[in-house]
């Protein structure tokens, strides 16, 4: 009896004592920034930051921070305190509550020069509605039945020109350029095309700049630049509206847009298309240009790749086209894909402002605070990915025991309500320009360049190669 009771007794206690320790620790959960550190007033760690991404291994930066303060920290970066985030159950919840707890953020001369009516900056019910029409637009039925053919016919036809030396990051913005215009507006490449495009990479040299006209000769040529593309833009739309009455009908992203009930005003058309362009434009072509950068560098790799493709022109007659079914058979070229996306990553990461406090974690980041969701960070993460910075397609191979990799920790598109409607078109894009590289060509790089990741990822000089025509094989 007294053995119960002194039993009971005890129970009791520890009960209370655990309670008390939980309601201490939740209280103090509640109250709890993730750790951190501030930095320097006003500038923070920013300029700590820059310095580490323009160098080929920015991973010391997250690095050392992930090891003092575990995988959510708090830094102070571009003018704000801001949490960062190299956790990938923590990107899930902040891609997933996009529009509820978080909202995308851009710095004032990104969003300026995007226009108010981007796919980018839209928000809530508007954005649901134009971000499903462009994941239709771009979705792999599409591809096959509309895109595939020009994006094999285009790229084939800006190689012809390549000889000798070809700076690559160049060649890869032209087509990637190419392309899209073609999707959105059905017009093959051109004079126009071209102008077009060197008034886009004004533009995109304003994204980067303090959005000062005053003070910034480049944040003030972006401005201008961003007025003639508008220009050039509504007349092609106003055409098309008059040219739709006639009954001319094409097949391409326009068409979708002046089609819809929603009865979009010229200056939202024009808006989503500026956007569309610069989603695709970098992206894409760095993601090309990275590829073969890789590649080279891994000739086992390459082999492997060519086999492939040769694989796929042997079976076809002379210049016939790519065809869907040729792309899905390409399953080593799907393992450098991912494994160029995860150690490139182009995008690195996303930014988004907290609209009201958050507890994850037990941490509490507070409204107004910026949160950075780091797709890099968790992508070489030697936890999620075994030898996670080197370059090794064959990880993604399906016979490959190592290869499952959780679901969530590979995000290069990003994820939720905002993924990226072009997703599957980036893939096949990769695709058919690695197969016409390969079969058409052989190359060497013509100078030592370097990777850098700030502002954004690419090389130092553009990747430069020397480039010779394959005879042997099939062209
Ligand atoms: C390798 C190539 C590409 C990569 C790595 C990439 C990556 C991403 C990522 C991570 C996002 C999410 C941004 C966020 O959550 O804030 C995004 C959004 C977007 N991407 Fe891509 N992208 C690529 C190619 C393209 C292409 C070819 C297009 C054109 C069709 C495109 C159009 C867009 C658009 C319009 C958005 C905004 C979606 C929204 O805010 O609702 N992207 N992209
Ligand atoms: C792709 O989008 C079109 C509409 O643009 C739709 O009819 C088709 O069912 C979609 N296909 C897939 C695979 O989602
Ligand atoms: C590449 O990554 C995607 C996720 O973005 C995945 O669905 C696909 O299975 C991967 N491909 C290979 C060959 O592992
Ligand atoms: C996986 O299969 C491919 C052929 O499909 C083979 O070349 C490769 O060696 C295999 N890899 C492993 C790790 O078994």
């Amino acid at each position: 009896m007294a053995g119960f009771v002194y039993e009971h007794l005890l129970i009791c206690v520890s009960v209370l004592v655990l309670l008390f320790f939980i309601v201490k620790r939740s209280r103090s959960r509640r109250l709890r920034l993730p750790p951190g550190s501030l930095g320097l007033p006003f500038v923070g760690e920013t300029l700590q930051l820059i310095s580490a991404y323009k160098t080929e291994n920015p991973e010391p930066f997250i690095d050392e921070r992930v090891n003092r303060f575990g995988s959510i920290f708090t830094t102070h970066v571009f003018g704000e305190p801001t949490v960062f985030s190299a956790d990938p159950e923590t990107n899930r919840f902040i891609l997933q509550n996009e529009g509820k707890l978080f909202e995308c953020s851009y710095p004032g001369s990104i969003s300026n020069l995007l226009g108010k009516h981007s796919l980018l900056l839209m928000k809530g019910n508007l954005h649901k509605r134009m971000h499903s029409l462009t994941m239709s637009f771009g979705n792999s039925s599409i591809i096959r039945d509309h895109l595939l053919v020009d994006i094999d016919r285009l790229v084939r036809l800006h190689m012809d020109s390549w000889i000798d030396r070809v700076v690559l990051m160049e060649e890869a913005k032209k087509i990637t350029f190419e392309l899209t215009v073609k999707q959105l507006m059905s017009f093959d490449p051109g004079e126009w095309t071209e102008s077009l495009r060197k008034e886009y990479v004004l533009v995109i040299e304003g994204f980067f700049s303090l959005p000062l006209p005053l003070f910034s000769p480049t944040y003030r040529r972006a401005i201008q630049a961003r007025t003639k593309v508008a220009e050039a833009l509504s007349l092609i739309v106003r055409q098309r509206r008059k040219e739709r009455g006639s009954g001319d009908k094409k097949n391409d992203m326009l068409e979708a847009l002046l089609g819809g009930d929603d009865g979009f005003s010229d200056e939202e058309i024009v808006d989503f298309m500026v956007a569309l362009l610069v989603a695709g434009y970098e992206t894409t072509s760095t993601i090309m240009t990275l590829a073969v950068k890789f590649l080279t560098e891994t000739p086992l790799a390459l082999g492997q790749l060519k086999e492939e493709h040769d694989e796929i022109r042997a079976k076809k007659r002379k210049e016939g086209p790519l065809e869907w079914s040729d792309y899905k058979s390409m399953p080593f070229t799907q393992c450098v894909v991912n494994e160029t996306l995860r150690v490139a990553n182009i995008i690195s990461g996303v930014f988004r402002k907290v609209m009201a406090d958050v507890n994850i974690k037990g941490y509490t980041i507070p409204k107004g605070w910026k949160i950075f969701a780091s797709f890099r960070a968790v992508h070489l993460d030697q936890d999620h990915f075994k030898d996670a910075r080197s370059f090794n397609p064959w990880r993604w191979q399906q016979n490959n025991s190592g290869a499952v990799t959780p679901v969530n920790v590979f995000t290069p598109f990003g994820g939720g309500p905002r993924l990226c409607p072009g997703y599957e078109l980036a893939r096949v894009e990769l695709s058919v320009f690695l197969h016409h590289l390969v079969t058409r060509f052989s190359w060497v790089p013509a100078e030592e360049d370097k990777l850098v990741f700030f502002p954004t990822t690419r090389t130092q000089k553009r990747y430069p190669i020397i480039v010779k025509s394959r005879n042997e094989c099939c062209y």
